[in-house]
């Protein structure tokens, strides 16, 4: 019987055919879903971060912004989620980002080459046109460095005067995975999805300067770093214990919604910094956590006993202020950044904002002026007090580290 006008001889063939077709369409469709679940949805990138245009020399953009509030422990992460951005790479390079995962080795490779380059046999150039493609994709990759604290102590311009150098990327908002047990338990993919996307051939990096003061965290990062076969590079940023104290303070009072800071006066401050520093018998509140986050020697300690001393660098805070040129090529050569960054051409002292800034993207750019608050004036015996208790927390850091500070002469 004759089917649709067609003979019972030219059915079977046509069947076939159909098929055919239909099975070429469902692979397609399935390769196209394949390419759009390999599609990365990225937070905002650094240099989209809005940024006051300067009007003339003086004037600067600001970075690392707080997020207000009246919660002390906020972080000063930046609004960086708001808007997203799409990296895109091919299902080929499903084996390059695994790898890269799992790659626990040195990971700056040399940058891509210029693509004119010939080589003599075709396995040879497909081989490097791979590494060209891999060195060029925008990955979410473990970190491979940590500012791990301490709070205070420079931690927001530390990181923004690593991510000048071109070898580095790094989130902008505190991840606060390590400190965190409702952001632990999210796992390791929770955490690699807030890095910042960077190249096989670039560092990329987080801080949250609460994982230097939590027991728990230097055990959770060792088991990581061994999960994702990686070597740590951890940063820490120390700044005299006592002026670290006063900015925590300072910190205090500007976030606290229920404070009006331009109501109170000299002594409603200096009495406020007496009772949290000192107990009701005048001796130091270490209830109060900005005290025992100032015990460096003890915190230090916790962390050695998990990492290898060459897998941690202090950086001196007060010299970040001051000569932060000096500090940065000790952190360059930690992290085995190249020499591409002149960091004495590249950070420049503000006047008009009393620190060191620098050129980003052409911009003269700054801190946000929650960095570099004017500190309160305190009282000179309470702060007396307070230089007497950390005396033998501060001798006690310097003899573990080495670390040539003058703390106790003040
Ligand atoms: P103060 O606000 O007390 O002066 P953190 O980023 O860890 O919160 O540290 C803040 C501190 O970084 C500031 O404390 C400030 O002294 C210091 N800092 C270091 N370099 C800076 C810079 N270039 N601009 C602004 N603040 C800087």
């Amino acid at each position: 019987m004759p089917y649709a006008g067609l003979s019972k001889k030219a059915v079977k063939p046509a069947v076939v055919g159909v098929s055919i077709l239909a099975c070429f369409f469902i692979l397609y469709g399935i390769m196209e879903q394949r390419k759009q679940s390999l599609t990365y949805f990225v937070g905002k990138s650094q240099r989209q971060a809005t940024r006051e245009r300067p009007s003339n020399s003086n004037a600067v953009a600001h970075e690392g912004t707080n997020g207000g509030g009246n919660n002390q422990e906020m972080d000063d992460s930046e609004e960086w989620e708001n808007s997203i951005e799409r990296v895109h790479y091919s299902s080929n390079d499903d084996d390059i980002s695994r790898h890269d995962l799992l790659d626990g080795g040195n990971r700056l490779r040399p940058q891509a080459h210029s693509g004119h380059e010939t080589h003599g046999n075709a396995t040879k150039k497909g081989a490097h046109q791979r590494r060209q493609q891999a060195a060029g994709l925008l990955l979410k990759r473990p970190p491979d460095f940590i500012v791990i604290g301490v709070r205070k102590c420079g931690t927001r311009a530390l990181l923004n005067m690593i991510g000048l150098h071109p070898q580095t990327v790094s989130a902008g908002p505190e991840i606060h995975f390590f400190d965190k047990k409702e952001s632990y338990k999210n796992g390791l993919k929770w955490y690699i999805n807030r890095m910042k996307p960077s190249t096989s051939s670039q560092l990329t990096g987080e801080k949250t300067p609460a994982y230097f003061i939590q027991p728990d965290v230097p055990q959770r990062m060792s088991k990581y770093f061994k999960t994702v076969h990686k070597k740590p590079k951890l940063l820490l940023v120390v700044r005299e214990p006592v002026s670290r104290i006063v900015s925590d303070f300072t910190q205090g009072l500007y976030n606290d919604d229920n404070v009006d800071i331009q109501e109170l006066n000299k002594k409603d401050i200096q009495a406020q910094f007496r009772n949290k520093a000192l107990g009701k018998d005048g001796q130091i509140n270490r209830k109060w956590r900005a005290i025992t986050v100032s015990e460096y020697s003890v915190h230090l300690r916790r962390w050695w006993e998990v990492f290898h001393r060459d897998e941690l660098l202090i950086i001196n805070g007060d010299n970040l202020i001051t000569n932060p040129a000096k500090e940065m090529t000790k952190v360059s050569s930690f992290l085995n950044l190249d020499k591409s960054v002149d960091w004495s051409r590249v950070l420049y002292y503000n006047e008009t904002r009393g620190f060191y800034c620098y050129d980003k993207d052409g911009e003269s750019t700054c801190l946000s002026s929650s960095k570099g608050r004017t500190h309160p004036e305190v009282e000179e015996s309470v702060l007396a007090k307070l230089r007497k208790y950390y005396k033998p927390f501060n001798s006690q850091f310097v003899k573990m580290t080495g670390l040539d500070v003058d703390w106790d002469m003040r």
